[in-house]
């Protein structure tokens, strides 16, 4: 399956004639099974029709900074933290030079400014304007603030000309966009990952849980695949769909949970535990629906504790490096600090779940790495974003 499914790209278009590969392009993603936006610039629309790229994409051309319509659905601020990556193709001269200033007069430079996502760009122009000093200087500044530049290609220009100045072929861009999510950091481990909630069955109809989505879990999932591991998913329930070629091991309650989880670590390297695992369960479960009483106004209910799946594993296996999440409403870095010394893990990764914005069922989150020699504070950034920055660190680990 290609790595580019479900992943959310925009395809900026600037002027030039190369504008007509990206209608190509756009196919291209789609087909790959990507989500696609277009962005046009004034320019892009005079030699490509935004209603060709709608067609394709299956979305409303992007081409107003300042359009309320648009600020009220999709505005730029919402693109910029939409996207998994930015492909700027065909990026023309004027575009490069004003990314390489910081300008953000369009919709095109603003959202570059103001997205977090991996830009590339298609360079695409007369071959004496490539070669300009001036291009050069700013294409070599892109480069050090991280911009990926793809190209050009050499060869026989539209204007007659020949040298370096066409956009490399929609193919090898959406080579270049998978590599993307190709990481190496990885390359060759097993990763197990729990998410989602635990539900405890109290009779045949009704069971105690919490409001986990499972979206860390399952953004973990993903980036830990695509930065070449082998994934163990093991989910409590969710409506969310599996990960592609990530496995996934569906259970209900926290001993399935902790059963599934002991088989797959067996030969795991990392262990995440992000399930919201509940701490409880019922001592008796009827099996038939519990009737109310027609003479007592309360029911009690006696819980008995759950394993600790994060503590167990640790603790069986020695070989394993183990990370969890510490979910707190108050005193989140203390609280965090004595689960890591407790539960002996590498990591406990702090979040404050009394903050809506950032809780159980939202796609931001905003967490404190904890470790035994110090606390590092992360911005709020969506959760797929945060979830690679996190693989990142955990393969340093
Ligand atoms: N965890 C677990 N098994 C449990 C409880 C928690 O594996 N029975 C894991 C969670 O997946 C998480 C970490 O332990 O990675 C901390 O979970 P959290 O709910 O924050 O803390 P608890 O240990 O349950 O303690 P408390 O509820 O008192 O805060």
């Amino acid at each position: 399956m290609s790595r580019l499914v479900n992943k959310h790209i925009i395809v900026a278009v600037s002027g030039g004639i190369a504008a007509y590969k990206s209608a190509e392009l756009v196919r291209l993603l789609k087909a790959a099974g990507a989500q696609v936006e277009v962005v046009m610039t004034h320019g892009a629309s005079e030699f490509i029709t935004p209603l060709t790229l709608q067609a394709l994409s299956g979305n409303a051309v992007h081409q107003l900074l300042l359009n309320a319509k648009a600020e009220a659905g999709m505005g730029h601020i919402q693109l910029a933290r939409w996207a998994d990556a930015v492909l700027i193709a065909p990026a023309s001269a004027n575009v490069i030079a004003k990314l390489a200033q910081g300008l953000a007069d369009d919709l095109l430079t603003t959202l570059c400014l103001a997205t977090q996502a991996p830009i590339l760009l298609a360079p695409a122009m007369n071959q004496a304007m490539w070669s300009n000093a001036a291009t050069q200087c700013n294409k070599k500044q892109l480069q050090q603030r991280g911009y990926t530049v793809l190209g050009p290609a050499n060869g026989a220009q539209a204007c007659g000309d020949i040298g370096p100045g066409r956009m490399i072929e929609p193919t090898q861009l959406l080579e270049y966009l998978t590599q993307q999510f190709t990481g190496h950091a990885l390359q060759g481990r097993k990763v197990v990952i729990t998410a989602g909630p635990t539900r405890e069955a109290i009779d045949s109809v009704r069971y105690i849980s919490n409001h986990s989505s499972g979206k860390m879990g399952y953004a973990l999932a993903t980036a830990a695949y695509e930065s070449g591991a082998k994934v163990v998913l093991i989910s409590g329930p969710t409506s969310l769909l599996a990960p592609p070629d990530v496995h996934r091991v569906m259970v209900e309650n926290t001993n399935q949970m902790l059963t599934a989880s002991q088989q797959a670590c067996v030969d795991a390297d990392l262990f995440i535990a992000s399930a919201a695992v509940a701490d409880y369960r019922p001592v008796h479960v009827s099996l038939q629906k519990i009737k109310k009483s027609a003479t007592a106004s309360r029911l009690v209910l006696e819980l008995e504790e759950n394993p600790d799946i994060l503590a167990t594993i640790a603790s069986q296996f020695s070989h394993l490096t183990c990370i969890g999440f510490a979910a707190e409403t108050e005193h989140v870095i203390p609280n965090a600090q004595a689960k890591l010394a407790c539960k002996q893990v590498a990591m406990m990764i702090a979040n404050d779940v009394s903050d809506n914005d950032i809780g159980f069922n939202s796609d931001y989150n905003r967490v404190s790495l904890v470790t035994k020699t110090g606390v590092e504070h992360l911005e709020t950034q969506p959760k797929r974003l945060l979830a690679r920055l996190l693989i990142d660190r955990l393969a340093q680990l």
